[in-house]
């Protein structure tokens, strides 16, 4: 209905306003990322450290920061580290998980912060402390094969939303039901149409959920949100930077097809480290890229 593309332009609109300082040059850049599988090659790359006072966040928490200066860029790469509880162990054979009623011994490897609570909440805390001029969120995601996605492409996102924050309340304004807006969330990401011509990376837009899976509901709403890729971070990071107006962009590589034959948390694993290696290409050329430049040139 009209009503729908009246708040779905709205939105837009809001979403493209010039923000002041946008012909500064870019000077300090937050990267967010879920994995440290993925973080690591971009970790060495950068030649960034360890900040090990973990001075810019709140004591106990998980989160780790990386920082150091790149062809004149302040870098600050954060992710939210491993679990308290289920993340790394020096007795793997100490734990136990209850699966069906029965206590399960498991080789605790590494459980990474994964999904939109931590995103969120390290997202939130790194633009406190940081004041960053711009915001990358770099991570892996499925793919849609019907939709032109392959194992290993690097997106550059356009647009994200949520899959699965259904709220069908009837509150609504001019006949559009306005939860259920709130609740998909959608948002046109930072526009950078130099850089996306320079890279000549692939441009899709996100879904971003809770669950490595997908059950039917969430893919009416991957549907319905015209996505190529979906993650577990992209648009509760994109809601943060939005709170504080803050430009942020969105990398995504495709580890596994979505609607493709094989188990996804096995192609996942599978293609992980390669596909990180692919990330960390991208990433790398975008931040060659932003290196003295300012917003407006991106
Ligand atoms: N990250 C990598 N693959 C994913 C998938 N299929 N769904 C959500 N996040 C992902």
């Amino acid at each position: 209905p009209e009503e729908t593309e009246a708040a779905a332009a709205a939105i837009e609109e809001e979403n493209l306003a010039v923000k002041p300082g946008g012909d500064r040059p870019i000077s300090t850049i937050l990267i967010v990322i879920a994995m440290q599988t993925e973080a690591l090659p971009l970790v060495a790359k950068f030649e960034l450290s360890e900040d090990l006072d973990r001075s810019a966040f709140p004591k106990g928490v998980p989160w780790v920061r990386y920082h150091g200066t790149y062809k004149g860029l302040d870098i600050n790469l954060v992710w939210p580290g491993k679990d308290t509880i289920l993340g790394e162990t020096q007795e793997p054979s100490n734990c136990f998980c209850q699966v069906n009623g029965s206590n399960l011994a498991f080789e605790a490897q590494s459980v990474d912060s994964v999904g939109t609570v931590s995103a969120s909440l390290l997202t939130y805390a790194s633009i406190q402390a940081l004041k960053p001029d711009l915001i990358i969120n770099a991570g892996t995601a499925g793919g849609f094969q019907a939709r032109g996605a392959c194992i290993k492409d690097v997106y550059l996102v356009s647009d994200v939303a949520f899959h699965d924050r259904r709220i069908p309340i009837p509150v609504s304004i001019h006949a559009t039901v306005v939860f259920d807006l709130y609740g998909i969330g959608t948002k046109r990401t930072f526009s950078t149409p130099y850089l996306e011509k320079e890279l000549g990376l692939k441009v899709g837009k996100l879904s971003t959920g809770d669950s490595l899976d997908m059950c039917p509901q969430d893919e009416s709403s991957i549907i319905a949100n015209d996505a190529t890729v979906k993650d577990m971070e992209g648009a509760a990071v994109a809601y943060v930077a939005g709170l504080f107006s803050i430009p942020a962009i969105f990398l995504k590589a495709v580890t596994d097809i979505v609607d493709g034959p094989k188990p996804t948390a096995e192609e996942f694993m599978e293609n992980l480290i390669a596909v990180s290696a692919a990330l960390h290409q991208a990433v790398t050329e975008v931040v060659d890229f932003i290196s003295g430049k300012s917003l407006s040139d991106l």
